[in-house]
This record gives structure tokens, C-alpha cells and sequence, in this order.
């Protein structure tokens, strides 16, 4: 654990950011904003900037190394959630990465398909050339040692067929990047076999990007000690049964995952969208992360598929994206799949260690009346004098705010 971070959460902001120079973390020149003309090249229409607060969750104890996590979200109490389940993991021995596979899957859709035994005949005969092609496409990735690995067609109903396709695009997400092949091959498709191609799109089902994380608790270091340990197990159990439940369960883990996507520049639809279908693959929506008591310890696993990356796109071009990479120092997007699991795990048992002891609410009070004491008007000096008052008068409400600062 690094000294730097410390107390993380009870310095000022200014102290803050004299940790992370400390510990070599920070670049002045991220103080100044971005020049408009920047995001103006990324996106259409563009008027403003839109604001977030990106905070840090130091000291992730992953694989025996340490790793400070930046955040960005709107919600409170998301990151003081990921920072006290760390602490607590990193007091059990941190988390394991149980194991990992990363490619991207891309789909071309054939339809019109009466005869599929002669599209699979082409598809066969063609293996070496449909390669090549794509090599042809984006030689770039191949000098990476990426690109096109394996496809397999299958027959879908309603005369449809699809190729599905598995690309390796290295540290970058890759949508670019299989998009480039998919419709090299199409083009292929449609002149040279007069096939009827429907469309040609990544996947952001990404089971071939897949990362499944641990972690064992002595329930001895939990309040409340076995009976804690035995709740946390039961939520899961119950998140298994009731999709009502496993959707505000998973919805617990994507706080972290999607403050961490936000961070790193990724692309939070991607991402979201896989998870949730990744959790109802089986045909019933299931938790992403489960919790069972075995020898009487708690053990936590996760299993998400992450389509994200490190390099690409707008990642290359946003300062604050550069500065979370370098907070994170991670050198690869394997990395960043297995840091962002073992968040998504933390925010999991920080959302159920509450829940099943204390209830949610009273972490959230104190966040909560600082938002409504600063909604009131409160200047700075004041705003602990407010939030004070909400919480003993049991009342976190717009009206006592204004009331309190009016006298
Ligand atoms: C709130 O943003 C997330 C939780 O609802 C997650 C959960 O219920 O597991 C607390």
C-alpha cells in the first residue's frame, strides 16, 4: 500500500492532488481544460463540455500487485463503496484472477438463404482466401500480431445465416477494426458470390473477451462474522432466483465497471449492454457475481465479458483519459479487464456487506445531505453546518436545508 494514499478520503482536495504528485501520477498541464476544438473533431454539434467528478479508489491489491483506480460518476457513495471493499479484500489477501480470453466477434448476416449447405461450402472452400482478404483489409493489426483468427457459419431461422467471426485486435477495442474486416468480406461476398448480405457489425456479446475474478473473506473481519458472511451469501442466492433483484445486483456492479469505462474513455454501451446480455445467456437474467460460504469462508466470483481497450479512437486524444491511464499504470487491456472485474466484485460486496447489515441508506445520508445542503445555496463554510443539521433532525430534505440557512 502506498503512504501517499493514506487517509485518501479525509485530505482536501488540494492534498489530493499532492498525493498523486507524489506518487508521480499527475500532469499539471490536466489542470487546464480541454481545448473546445478537440471534442469539436469528436463529436457533431458540439456546444460544451458536460462535467463529472472522476475520483480516485486507491490501493486494489490485485495478483499481488497494487492498483489505484480512477472513477468517474455522478452517484456518491460509489467510490467510497469500491475503497472500503478494497480495504477489506486487501486485508483477506486480494483479489485472483481465476482466468481471462480476449478477442472481439464481429457478424455477417446472410439472408435469403435457401440452400445453406452451398453458403457453408463456399465459406469452406474459401477459409485460406477469406484470410487473406482480411489481412488485406487492415494490415496494420497483423503487424501487431492481431486480426482475423477463426469464423464459423451458422444456420439461423427464417433463412437466415450468420459468420461469425474472431478477431484478436490487440489493446484496442477493436470495433474499427473488425468493422474494416467484416466489410472487406462482405464486399466479397456480394460481388463475387452474389450473396445476399444483410449487414456486417461487431458483437457486443463478448464472450470471447471474458474475465472471471475471486476473492476468499474469513468472515472474521466482517461486522457481524459468520451471520454476515451467511447474508451476503443468501442476497446472491436470492439475486439467482429473482430477476428483479439480480438486475439491481448487477446494476451494483456496472457503478464500478461504468465509472471506471467513463474514466478510461471506453464506450459504457458496449460494455453494459454485453453484461446484461452475458447475464442472460442461460435463458434466466443471473447475477455477474455470486457469493457462496464454502469451509466457511466467503468466497466472491465474478465472470463479465469486457470489449474495451486502452488505445484507439478518442483515447489517444483526451488528457483526462491519458491521466486515468496513468493513475491505473497499467500497460495492457488485459490489465484493464482484470482491474476493471475486480472492481465491479468490490462494488458487488461493498453494495451487500451495507445492504445486509446496516441497510444502504446510512452511508448514503451523509452524501446525500450535501448534495441537497449545496442544492440549498450553502457556501463552503457552511455546508457541514447543514449537512450536520439534516441528519440529526432525521429530516435530509430541500425544505430544512433552506429553512436552516434562512435562520
Ligand atoms: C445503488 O446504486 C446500487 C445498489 O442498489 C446495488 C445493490 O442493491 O446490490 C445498492
Amino acid at each position: 500500500m502506498s503512504k501517499s494514499f493514506k487517509q485518501f478520503y479525509k485530505k482536501s482536495i488540494k492534498d489530493r492532488i499532492l498525493a498523486l504528485k507524489d506518487e508521480n501520477l499527475y500532469d499539471e498541464s490536466l489542470d487546464l481544460s480541454t481545448d473546445p476544438e478537440v471534442f469539436n473533431h469528436i463529436i457533431e454539434n458540439y456546444v460544451t463540455t458536460y462535467e463529472l467528478g472522476l475520483g480516485v479508489a486507491p490501493d486494489f491489491l490485485i495478483e499481488g500487485k497494487y492498483f489505484n483506480i480512477p472513477m468517474v460518476t455522478e452517484e456518491p457513495s460509489v467510490v467510497a463503496g469500491a475503497t472500503h471493499a478494497a480495504k477489506i479484500i486487501e486485508r483477506n489477501g486480494g483479489f485472483k484472477i481465476e482466468s481471462i480470453k480476449r478477442s472481439m466477434i464481429g457478424q455477417i448476416i446472410f439472408r435469403d438463404v435457401s440452400d445453406f449447405e452451398k453458403l457453408a461450402s463456399i465459406i469452406k472452400t474459401e477459409e485460406q482466401h477469406l484470410h487473406q482478404l482480411a489481412k488485406e483489409a487492415h494490415p496494420d493489426i497483423y503487424k501487431f500480431g492481431g486480426g482475423l483468427k477463426s469464423f464459423k457459419l451458422e444456420q439461423k431461422e427464417f433463412e437466415f445465416a450468420c459468420l461469425n467471426l474472431v478477431v484478436d485486435t490487440k489493446d484496442a477495442m477493436g470495433a474499427n477494426t473488425v468493422n474494416t474486416i467484416l466489410e472487406r468480406l462482405t464486399v466479397h461476398f456480394r460481388e463475387n458470390h452474389q450473396l445476399n448480405v444483410l449487414m456486417a457489425i461487431l458483437s457486443n456479446l463478448a464472450t470471447e473477451s471474458l474475465v472471471s475474478a475471486s476473492v476468499t473473506i474469513d468472515p472474521r473481519t466482517l461486522k457481524g462474522d459468520i451471520n454476515t458472511a451467511k447474508a451476503i451469501a443468501d442476497a446472491s442466492l436470492y439475486a439467482s432466483i429473482d430477476p428483479y433483484r439480480a438486475t439491481t445486483h448487477n446494476k451494483g456492479i456496472m457503478n464500478g465497471v461504468t465509472a471506471l469505462m467513463l474514466a478510461t474513455g471506453n464506450d459504457t454501451r458496449a460494455v453494459e449492454a454485453g453484461a446484461h446480455a452475458f447475464a442472460a445467456i442461460t435463458g434466466k437474467y443471473q447475477p455477474l457475481a455470486k457469493w457462496t460460504l464454502e469451509n466457511s469462508k466467503l468466497i466472491g466470483r465474478i465472470t463479465i465479458p469486457l470489449n474495451i481497450g486502452i488505445i484507439g479512437g478518442s483515447m489517444n486524444i483526451l488528457p483526462k483519459v491519458k491521466l486515468s491511464r496513468k493513475i491505473l499504470n497499467i500497460q495492457t487491456a488485459e490489465e484493464l479487464m482484470k482491474v476493471t472485474a475486480c472492481l465491479g466484485l468490490a462494488q458487488n460486496f461493498a453494495a451487500l456487506y451495507a445492504l445486509t447489515t446496516d441497510g444502504i441508506n446510512r452511508g448514503h445520508m451523509r452524501l446525500h445531505a450535501r448534495n441537497i445542503a449545496l442544492e440549498a445555496g450553502a457556501s463552503k463554510e457552511q455546508i457541514e453546518e447543514v449537512v450536520q443539521y439534516l441528519i440529526e433532525s432525521n429530516s435530509i430534505s430541500l425544505e430544512k436545508a433552506l429553512e436552516f440557512l434562512k435562520k
